[in-house]
């Protein structure tokens, strides 16, 4: 089956058909930058671009930013504020004139890693941690999601470990890479000491440079990079807009 998974971000907005079944995006991905302010107008008439773009007309899947419940966005870390409340599935289902299914982002990296990555088969709890302009967090007991868990917002030291450990904080502080991983290593041993993973997958953009980083990540459970780096985020959001 084929669902048109986008991924919703800060900078960008992705898109691409997949085959759900097998894991691959059919076309080469179609990005455009994401509208600012990202207000819900701004941003359907971007997703519209992109189901039109590929001349879409079946299910879409789409990743969001932020808690995502029936399709209603309750949060705004990363987006603008006026998408608490929003049902951003009814929004873009309107625009496109498809069915689509909205779900939290990390989560949905989530879904394409345990199905095709690094969490195939895993039983027990894995903990996924995407690494970007926030820290996106999905936990999967015995291959079933717990979603929505935000984790990114925990405090550590009276500090939000998503203003201390992010990706988007390591390049705005300019910080090494011990010293970012060193952070990185706070905040999941963090992690550890609260949900006690059995495998740990690392993901986002900045997890294709785990070699300048990893060195300095001592947790106690099994850490591992995610296999679908980037296309993570489009092919699980398709895997969420498989229609029930
Ligand atoms: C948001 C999460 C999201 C993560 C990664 C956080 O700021 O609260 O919902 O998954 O960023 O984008």
């Amino acid at each position: 089956m084929q669902v048109l998974g986008i991924d919703i971000g800060g900078s960008g907005i992705k898109g691409a058909p997949v085959d759900i079944e097998k894991g691959e995006m059919l076309r080469e991905r179609y990005r455009i930058p994401t509208p600012q302010p990202a207000k819900p107008k701004a941003v359907a008439k971007t997703v519209a671009e992109i189901a039109k773009y590929f001349e879409w007309e079946g299910p879409i899947g789409c990743g969001f930013p932020s808690v995502v419940q029936q399709g209603v966005t309750r949060t705004a870390a990363n987006v603008h504020t006026s998408w608490i409340g929003t049902d951003a599935a009814k929004l873009f289902s309107e625009v496109t004139g498809c069915p689509v299914n909205a779900i939290n982002d990390a989560d949905a990296a989530g879904l394409a890693e345990m199905t095709f990555g690094a969490g195939q088969n895993r039983m027990g709890v894995v903990l996924l941690v995407t690494i970007g302009t926030g820290l996106g967090t999905s936990i999967f007991t015995n291959g079933i999601l717990l979603p929505n868990t935000e984790l990114g917002h925990i405090e550590i030291d009276c500090e939000e470990a998503e203003l201390m450990a992010s990706d988007a904080i390591r390049k705005q502080e300019n910080l090494s890479w011990k010293k970012w991983g060193k952070r990185l290593d706070i905040y999941l041993d963090h992690l550890e000491k609260l949900v006690w993973p059995d495998l740990i997958i690392l993901g986002g953009g900045v997890s294709k440079k785990h070699e300048k980083f990893m060195p300095y990540l001592n947790v106690q459970a099994e850490i591992v990079i995610a296999e679908t780096f980037n296309q993570a985020g489009i092919i699980g959001a398709a895997l969420a807009g498989k229609p029930f």
